[in-house]
């Protein structure tokens, strides 16, 4: 049965969240295995419109049980209000599940990686200040505090005062912050445990007899490949990894039981957040993508920076992720331009190349060379068979398929679930 991964292969906000909410109809199972409430994704349907940060997709679907893998780290007050709202809205979240392997976001992850951003000046990532990171790092360090342990008050107490005297000496002696108050943490932590401990499970071995049953499983990735701390602009990356090997880490899936890696790509590329960006448009056209397609950050709302479909990053992403195929989206934001490019190399030091360097200092010295294609300057969003698409959409999409090297199965033209050319089912 179907072991389905979505993953994001560029630096985020492809459109994972609408491909997933198309997806889950059939799926028994959606999980989210990385990231956190860094994550945004916008759902459009029949419910109406949602901004999911932490909750997965699946949500809106009776039948499917929705899945916080253990890759993910929970921040349970978002959590707390996401349920909330979407409760508010009518949608039934009770077939909700957190891997008692989660780590928890803390209060002194955000105040801390406040103060680290703060501190870098210029060199800040620009992350999302959620505490992603500093939650990741004391995962590494050993010292986080789990899902698991809100299930036992006298563990949590026990974690807690260890993790917190040493990082108020952070706060304090390094940052010259105020400490954090033990009483608070703990009695607030509390409170989340006893809202959430019926969720809290071994969400691995819960997946494993699904998989067993033959239920299809649906992967929701977060983020995107150009983000991975591995593979992506590091150190302007994300902290837990976004790509196809982490979603079977982050589910507690056997990597032998995924049975389709669909890789989405936006039909042009953006970035939030600093680090290099080889295709970026600091322009009319660049301005231009920004506001047809209103790309600002779902959870900052900053201004997203736009720029050309870059096949080399592609083709990376799809190397290292082993996509089977690939979802294009957002295909109607193009439908305007007279003239349409992809970058199919870069020049650097006076040499073309064809491989997305590892280096930062390399990547900003990249010169983006450029094949150009007609525009179609027709409306798509109407299409769903992809012989009706305009002819100079197609010729678009094929070249996207021979620059990747891998077939579209997916193609968005809006933003509503029907809004989808679909050449070929996943599950
Ligand atoms: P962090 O994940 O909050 O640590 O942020 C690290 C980098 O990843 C920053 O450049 C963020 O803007 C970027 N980032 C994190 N989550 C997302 C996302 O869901 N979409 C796009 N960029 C993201």
């Amino acid at each position: 049965m179907p072991v389905v991964a979505v993953i994001g292969a560029q630096w985020g906000d492809e459109g994972k969240g609408k491909i997933v909410d198309m997806l889950s109809e059939k799926a028994k199972y959606v999980v989210r295995f990385s990231g956190g409430d860094n994550a945004g994704h916008t759902v459009v349907n029949p419910h109406g419109e949602f901004k999911l940060r932490l909750t997965p997709s699946g949500i809106f679907y009776k039948e499917t049980t929705s899945v916080i893998g253990n890759g993910v780290v929970v921040n349970p007050a978002v959590l707390n209000k996401e349920i909330d709202d979407l409760n508010a809205r009518g949608i039934d979240t009770s077939r909700l599940l957190i891997s008692d392997r989660a780590h928890l976001i803390m209060p002194y992850h955000i105040v801390i990686e406040g103060l680290e951003e703060e501190a870098l000046g210029g060199k800040a990532i620009g992350t999302t200040r959620k505490g992603i990171g500093p939650a990741y790092a004391d995962k590494v360090a050993r010292t986080g505090i789990r899902a698991g342990d809100l299930l036992d008050k006298e563990v949590l107490r026990e974690r807690l005062a260890t993790a917190l005297e040493n990082k108020n000496k952070i706060l304090t002696k390094i940052y010259g912050a105020d400490a954090l108050s033990f009483d608070d943490i703990y009695t607030q932590y509390c409170q989340y445990a006893d809202r959430w401990a019926p969720c809290i499970c071994d969400t691995s071995a819960v997946l494993a007899e699904a998989i067993a049953r033959n239920e299809p499983v649906l992967l929701e990735g977060a983020q995107g490949t150009l983000l991975d701390p591995d593979y992506g602009t590091y150190p302007y990356t994300t902290s837990s990894s976004p790509m196809a090997a982490g979603a079977c880490l982050g589910a507690g899936i056997a990597p032998n039981k995924l049975t389709h890696t669909l890789g989405v790509f936006k039909a042009y590329q953006t970035r939030v957040g600093a680090g290099p960006m080889p295709t970026e448009l600091n322009d009319e056209t660049g301005n231009a993508i920004r506001e047809l397609a209103q790309e600002y950050g779902t959870v900052s709302g900053r201004p997203r920076r736009c720029g050309w479909f870059d096949a080399v990053a592609a083709r990376l992403t799809a190397r290292v992720n082993g996509f089977n195929s690939l979802a294009i989206t957002r295909l109607d934001v193009l439908d305007k331009l007279p003239r349409l490019r992809i970058c199919t190399g870069y020049k650097v030091d006076g040499q073309v190349i064809d491989n997305f360097p590892a280096s930062t200092t390399t990547l900003v010295k990249c010169q983006p060379v450029y094949e150009d294609l007609p525009g179609w300057q027709k409306t798509t969003g109407k299409t769903r068979v992809f012989n009706d698409l305009p002819v100079k959409a197609q010729k678009y999409i094929k070249r996207l398929e021979e620059l990747v090297g891998c077939p579209v199965s997916h193609i968005s033209i809006g933003q509503r679930r029907e809004e989808t050319i679909v050449r070929k089912s996943v599950f």
